[in-house]
């Protein structure tokens, strides 16, 4: 039917297969149908204390809350060719080292492509094993003939079930396929780690669908120009979801990055106009960052203006400001707003050093290179409080910086700060007095 008769909505009808055998997305509680079911006692349960695998990869190990969890369905998802395949082609390398089985299922590569990928990432200890299949019927088959430790899906928009005819990727084939991968690892106790690519809009295919059923969902993300990737726990039902791990892509693969601060830091200009560093929140992990700006005189009537890696009309916003507050003439001036490293950023806590930058590139002068600057800037020129100061200048102390201008209202929360000087700033008007 094209045409929804009920809400008169075009192409809006998804096909279910008739009479479901077993219903997708149960999980746990369908695959051990019991007769008379009893409830057991929270206390009876037994923890297992090797339900855990580390992986060998410090970063991936801690997103996932500290290592891999036995019979758990990970998705990773992320834009195509940012790395997932590789990062789960290189886990599979730790972990074959450990002796652990693998199973690395590809509907997108050929054999001889992951071989090819993987002589890039470097010697395998012990083998891997491979199967190229996109029929879910022949992967369940597969995996329940050899129940390995780990099985690696890629991608989940490849597979396919027989009795469902619409085509691989849609929603209907998306979701049933991981309800039966579902099955399979909390029935066989198997790692399932799926791939999963998301769309232009920004989601996993099959509008969310899967990560309800899931157990994990790590995203991978970052500039795919820049090499620096970062990957995030968006749900974790084993560990907290404020994790981040931060890795290169170089010509042998990931690498994780121990100090994204000093890796974003790096090639920092000496004693240039329109430099500023800030420090920046991913979840609960602080990242110092390089703010750049360039002001300079136009030779149009429309002063052109850009925003790389954070928002542009923020950066608009805080250039009226600057005009208003401190009679800065910016209308007969470009600017370009970068954030050095290719991160982006979308948290107000960087106003004020985007501000700063560009006073100082429109002035020409350095910022004190040994200054961080935080905080957020409102429209009456007011520094506002921004959250977790504390650990913003823990970071910037950790790196050697002799100074801190933070919000005058977060002086009062922050406990102690030996070895690096703070101080609070009221307005914009009053970090100018700092920062020359
Ligand atoms: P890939 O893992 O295939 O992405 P996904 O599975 O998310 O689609 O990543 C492919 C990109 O990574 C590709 O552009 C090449 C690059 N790459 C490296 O830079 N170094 C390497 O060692 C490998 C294997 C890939
Ligand atoms: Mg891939």
């Amino acid at each position: 039917m094209g045409q929804c008769p009920g809400c008169r909505a075009w192409n809006s009808f998804v096909e279910e297969p008739v009479a479901p055998r077993r219903t997708a997305g149960s999980g746990a509680s369908s695959v051990r149908r019991a007769e008379g079911a009893e409830p057991t006692r929270l206390s009876q349960v037994s923890l297992k204390t090797d339900a855990r695998m580390m992986t060998g990869i410090g970063e991936l190990d801690r997103v996932l809350g500290g290592g891999i969890v036995r019979g758990s369905l990970v998705l990773v998802g992320g834009d195509p060719g940012i790395g997932k395949s590789t990062l789960l082609l290189q886990m599979c390398r730790m972990l074959a080292a450990r002796r652990t089985s693998l199973l690395y299922i590809s509907g997108e590569e050929s054999l001889a492509q992951i071989r090819m990928r993987a002589e890039r990432l470097g010697k395998f200890e012990s083998d891997l094993m491979m199967l190229c299949e996109t029929n879910l019927d022949v992967v369940e088959g597969v995996v329940r003939k050899y129940k390995p430790d780990v099985v690696i899906i890629d991608s989940i928009q490849t597979m396919y079930k027989e009795d469902v005819s619409s085509a691989p990727g849609s929603v209907s084939q998306v979701r049933e396929s991981t309800g039966i991968l579902m099955q399979l690892a909390k029935g066989l106790g198997i790692t399932i780690f799926i791939v999963g690519h998301v769309t232009k809009e920004g989601v996993v295919a099959g509008p969310r669908v899967l990560e309800h059923m899931v157990d994990t969902v790590l995203y991978f993300e970052g500039d795919r120009h820049a090499s620096y990737r970062l990957l995030r726990a968006v749900k974790n039902r084993f560990g907290s979801t404020n994790e981040i791990g931060v890795f290169e892509m170089r010509s042998n693969g990931l690498t994780e990055v121990a100090n994204p601060s000093e890796y974003m830091l790096n090639g920092r200009p000496k004693g240039a106009s329109g430099s500023v560093v800030s420090c920046a929140m991913e979840g609960t992990r602080p990242i110092l960052v390089e703010v750049q700006a360039l002001v300079c005189r136009t030779n149009f009537n429309m002063p052109r203006r850009t925003a790389a890696g954070t928002d542009y009309n923020r950066v608009n916003l805080l250039m009226a400001v600057l005009e208003k507050r401190l009679g800065m003439s910016l209308d007969s001036c470009d600017a370009y707003v970068n954030i050095a490293g290719g991160m982006r950023l979308n948290e107000p806590a960087i106003d004020l050093a985007i501000v700063c930058a560009i006073i100082s590139s429109y002035k020409n002068f350095e910022v004190d290179p040994e200054t961080i600057i935080f905080g957020e800037v409102g429209l009456t020129g007011e520094v506002r409080a921004v959250s977790m100061v504390e650990q913003r200048v823990m970071e910037a102390r950790k790196l050697g910086f002799a100074r801190c201008l933070i919000p005058q209202v977060n002086l009062r929360s922050l406990q102690k700060a030996d070895g690096i000087r703070v101080e609070g700033i009221q307005t914009v008007q009053d970090v100018l007095r700092y920062i020359r």
